[in-house]
């Protein structure tokens, strides 16, 4: 078998590296960034959080030029041994960790974020044959493709500050609409789905914010 071949790829003004062994930089998701980089724009100080993080670009350019902490999440080794030479490359001066392991696993309970970015899989199990280039743990999400994502919201309702917001990337619009079901009948999350922007058959972004009249559960 032949050995994984180190490459780059551009991603915004970004020069990320990565192999085979992890998903490849999607150009389209250079869009989560820029959107968490508006969002951020108008957020108070604060650390950043990127769940399913894979070799880190999408955080490291909604966080470029600002001098935001940045944890990113991966449980994939691989993908953060690369997020760590991608951090180490793009953000010398900046402050950034990497820690591997499962998005419910890696916080510490008093840990709060300004905004949280997530790039869950989201392929249902029985589904994942389509897509054969992409690494398994990159893409299956489960029975109905949301496992994961139900995580991310999971650690979204633990741990966004009051004001913050989660930038979920999903799918599809159907995805998004179970995300906005979900918290409809969920208050005790206090969590709001505020917008939901779609971008063809490439995926959707979803935009959760904390909704500031109930305090975050304990
Ligand atoms: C769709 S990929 C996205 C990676 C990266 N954001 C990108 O755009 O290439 C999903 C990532 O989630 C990671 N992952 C899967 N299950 C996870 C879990 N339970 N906790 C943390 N990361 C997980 C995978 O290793 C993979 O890197």
């Amino acid at each position: 078998m032949n050995a994984s071949v180190r490459q780059e790829t551009g991603f915004g003004d970004l020069t990320v590296a990565f192999d085979d062994r992890v998903l490849r930089p999607r150009p389209w998701t250079t869009a989560q960034s820029f959107w968490a980089a508006e969002l951020l724009r108008r957020a108070s100080g604060g650390p950043v959080l990127e769940l399913c993080a894979g070799v880190g670009h999408i955080g490291l350019l909604a966080v470029a030029g600002t001098e935001r902490h940045l944890v990113l999440v991966d449980l994939d080794g691989t993908a953060c041994d690369y997020a760590r030479d991608n951090a180490r490359a793009v953000r010398p001066a900046g402050s950034w960790e990497v820690r591997n392991g499962r998005v419910e696993e890696v916080l510490d309970l008093d840990e709060r974020f300004v905004g949280i970015i997530a790039d869950p899989p989201w392929v249902p199990s029985d589904a994942t044959g389509r897509f054969p280039e992409d690494p398994l743990t990159a893409i299956d999400g489960g029975s109905y493709g949301m496992d994961i994502a139900w995580a991310c919201l999971g650690v979204a309702a633990r741990h966004l500050a009051d004001p913050g917001w989660l930038l979920l990337q999903l799918g599809t619009r159907a995805q998004a609409d179970a995300v906005h079901e979900r918290l409809s009948a969920s208050p005790e999350l206090a969590l709001e789905l505020m917008e939901v922007r779609e971008y063809g058959d490439r995926g959707v972004l979803v935009h959760v914010a904390r909704s500031g009249d109930r305090p975050p559960p304990p």
